[in-house]
């Protein structure tokens, strides 16, 4: 009798934390951000959910929100810190307030191209600062490329002169309205979601950005010029929650680390395909001009913006800058 009660108790108890073990929740990861979908960012996000529930099944649910759905510029920072969104990929531009050296990728004409961006990433200046916010609760996971930047208007820009006293859309960062200042144009901050709206209807007259948001957003169509300046660039920092990180089963947050390096090393070998294949899709569509710098023009720009780095160089460190052109030479 008492065997069979045994019996029956283990049986009950077996069954009971199977039943846990099913009806356990997964651990919910929210991904925001401000793109679309078929930009580098936005294949990057719905690639890190894939391989994430995959390998993770059952332990893991990550729900994206893509163009700015959950939360838009301005608020996601602060969303990540309270923990109603668990990983984010703001553009390097978004960090002053949280990190002033991280302001050293926004200095016009620092990379030569993406491959010295990616070299001064990867070397250790690049990666010291992913751990620059550690003290705010932000831990930086990665960079993921998006590209250079070209500068649009609806006049033609060849020479800094021609930008004078036009208004121009920036992120919400103290070098690039300095950038503009320095070429006598007038910035104006608006988020990432505004801007289309703000270029139709004249609240600004320019902008900044990779042919991938200038298509995926639109912006061909309200923007008669663009030069390709390359002048800067836009990159994101993927960063999480660094209690929420810590606090995740060693396991999962392994496997999630080894995820997001994949993710990294694919999002950042497509990138400039992505931006290849949306300026020939704006050059279909026919309704802007791509106009290309002589190399004097282009010397011109980078002469007329040059003394921006003076200005930030104290917040940034003249060392880190100089890594970053050592990154050109390699
Ligand atoms: C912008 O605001 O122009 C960009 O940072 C948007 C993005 O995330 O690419």
């Amino acid at each position: 009798m008492l065997k069979t009660t045994v019996k029956a108790l283990a049986c009950a108890v077996t069954i009971g934390l199977a039943g846990m073990a099913t009806a356990a929740e997964p651990i919910v990861i929210k991904f925001s951000h401000v793109v679309a979908e078929h930009t580098p960012k936005g294949q990057g996000a719905l690639m890190f959910k894939q391989l994430a529930e995959e390998r993770l099944p059952g332990k893991v649910k990550v729900e994206v929100y893509p163009n700015s759905s959950l939360f838009g510029d301005g608020k996601e920072m602060e969303a990540l810190l309270m923990n109603d969104v668990q990983i984010i990929a703001p553009s390097l531009a978004k960090f002053e307030h949280y990190s002033k050296a991280i302001q050293i990728f926004d200095l016009p004409f620092l990379f030569d191209d993406i491959d010295a961006v990616d070299r001064f990433q990867k070397g250790p200046v690049g990666q010291e600062l992913l751990t620059t916010m550690e003290d705010k609760g932000i831990t930086g996971l990665g960079y993921w490329h998006n590209g250079l930047k070209q500068l649009s208007a609806n006049k033609s820009l060849l020479e800094p002169k021609d930008a004078r006293g036009l208004k121009f859309r920036v992120q919400a960062s103290a070098v690039l309205e300095e950038q503009f200042k320095a070429i006598r144009a007038v910035p104006r901050k608006m988020s990432f979601a505004e801007v289309y709206q703000g270029l139709q209807t004249g609240v600004v007259n320019g902008a900044e950005n990779p042919y991938s948001n200038i298509y995926s957003q639109k912006m061909h169509e309200v923007q008669k010029y663009i030069t390709e300046s390359n002048h800067g660039l836009l990159d994101y920092m993927v960063i999480t929650n660094t209690k929420f990180w810590n606090g995740l089963p060693e396991d999962v947050r392994t496997e999630l680390r080894a995820i997001m390096d994949e993710v990294t090393v694919d999002v950042n070998k497509h990138a400039n395909e992505l931006n290849e294949r949306d300026k020939q899709s704006i050059l279909a569509a026919g309704k802007t001009e791509i106009q290309y710098l002589t190399p004097e023009q282009r010397q011109k720009w980078r002469d007329a913006m040059a003394p921006v780095w003076k200005k930030f160089e104290g917040e940034i460190g003249v060392e880190r800058i100089k890594a970053a052109q050592e990154a050109n030479q390699q």
